[in-house]
């Protein structure tokens, strides 16, 4: 199947400040009677000296704060970090942290003035969100893309949902990323970055062909940057150079750029968010445990796109079709294991029993057509997570 570039609107409204030191820039792009609210994680950043720059360039502005966000942001937790910022009559939301923080600041930042049940704005997945605070974030940890897109995912631990919503309104203003803030993350935390990025370039580009000759290359230089810094910013975590292109790297993955006019997928990540809701394992290891075994499921319809991906990351140009589609998904499963994240359910102890229990939850949400081709159903869930056992 090849098709045409569809048609497409881009528009990425968030100013990146890159670079060391740029926590400083806080004070020219934040209006000096910003009142703020903090949102912040479980502690990481009073320990690496970042909370202590982000106050010191706030100068005298109003800032309340709100420590506790947990991995995977939690709904009734975020809840809390609302009630403070309506009592304290916040303007703006300052998210300083991962992912998680920073997707906790859209909800909390969508919420504050919405007068309906906030579990809304995730659970109806609500495009059509009137109105959101202005968010400007200070990133430590290179992953998910949150400090230059408009989505978020949401946990709700009390029903075991775990839910994305997305809207242009909650796209960062800004976002500072300083690659020295991200020195201090343990490799757990590099790794899951870096697997998270591959997942998010691969949902964008391994569909079919839509002659997209700028996304294409694009990210395959995404996906080789990965492949090539992943490795030497694990071995040497304050080499700058190696960190500085995970950063954008990660950035540019789910920025918009290599999505504009494409067929997307994004059946591995609808997967993985129900395994992380009812085992919580890590969001990018669920996408490893995922991915070879949705690839190869899918190999019929992803063919041109494979043998695209084997050649331009892998080099894997000898040999019939089948052998170097093969070849490529073993590469694919073999990178995620080279920087230490196991592929299989069993090495997370959860059973195969957790196939079936997966494919009913995505049923009674009405998600069954899943994939670029809404060809993957409940059923071939299933059959993919039987697969990863
Ligand atoms: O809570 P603290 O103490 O800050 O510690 C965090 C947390 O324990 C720690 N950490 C962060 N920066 C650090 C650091 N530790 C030391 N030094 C630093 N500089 O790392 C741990 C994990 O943080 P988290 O924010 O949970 O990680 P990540 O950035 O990987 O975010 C994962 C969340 O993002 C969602 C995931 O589903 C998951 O909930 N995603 C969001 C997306 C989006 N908005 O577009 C897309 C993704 O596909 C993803 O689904
Ligand atoms: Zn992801």
């Amino acid at each position: 199947m090849l098709g045409d570039m569809e048609n497409f609107t881009f528009h990425n409204p968030t100013r990146i400040l890159f670079g060391r030191g740029q926590i400083a820039s806080l004070d020219k792009e934040l209006p000096t009677e910003a009142r703020v609210l903090l949102l912040a994680g479980g502690g990481s950043i009073k320990k690496n000296g970042v909370y202590d720059r982000v106050i010191k360039a706030l100068g005298s502005r109003h800032v309340v704060e709100f420590f506790g966000v947990e991995a995977n942001p939690d709904f009734d937790t975020l809840m809390k970090a609302v009630e403070l910022g309506r009592k304290a009559k916040v303007t703006w939301i300052l998210p300083v942290g991962g992912g998680s923080v920073l997707d906790g600041a859209k909800l909390v930042a969508a919420a504050i003035d919405y007068k309906g049940d906030p579990w809304d704005i995730p659970a109806k997945r609500m495009s059509d969100l009137p109105h959101a605070l202005p968010i400007g974030a200070v990133l430590t940890l290179p992953a998910t893309g949150s400090e230059s897109n408009g989505a978020a995912v949401i946990s709700r631990r009390a029903t075991k949902e775990k839910l994305p919503f997305i809207s242009p309104h909650v796209y960062p203003r800004f976002s500072i990323l300083d690659p020295e803030t991200t020195f201090s993350l343990p490799p757990r935390q590099i790794a899951n970055g870096i697997g998270d990025a591959f997942c998010h370039v691969i949902e964008q580009y391994l569909t079919y062909p839509a002659n997209a000759a700028v996304q294409d290359r694009f990210a395959e230089s995404v996906m080789r940057t990965l492949i090539e810094v992943g490795p030497k910013t694990l071995a040497n975590p304050t080499d700058y150079d190696a960190r500085s292109n995970l950063v954008w790297a990660a950035t540019c993955a789910l920025n918009g750029w290599i999505g504009v006019g494409v067929p997307q997928d994004w059946a591995t990540h609808m997967i993985g968010h129900e395994l992380t809701a009812l085992h919580e394992i890590d969001h990018a290891c669920t996408l490893a445990i995922v991915l070879p075994s949705l690839l190869h499921m899918q190999r019929g319809p992803k063919r041109a796109k494979l043998l695209q991906y084997a050649d331009r990351v892998w080099d894997l140009r000898d040999g019939p079709e089948h052998e170097r589609i093969d070849r490529a998904i073993a590469k694919t499963r073999g990178f995620y294991e080279s920087i230490g994240i196991k592929t299989r359910l069993s090495d997370y102890k959860v059973g195969a029993d957790t196939a079936a229990e997966v494919a009913r939850r995505l049923k009674s949400r009405g998600m069954v057509e899943l994939g670029e081709h809404g060809d993957i159903t409940p059923e071939k869930v299933e059959q993919i997570l039987r697969t990863a056992a």
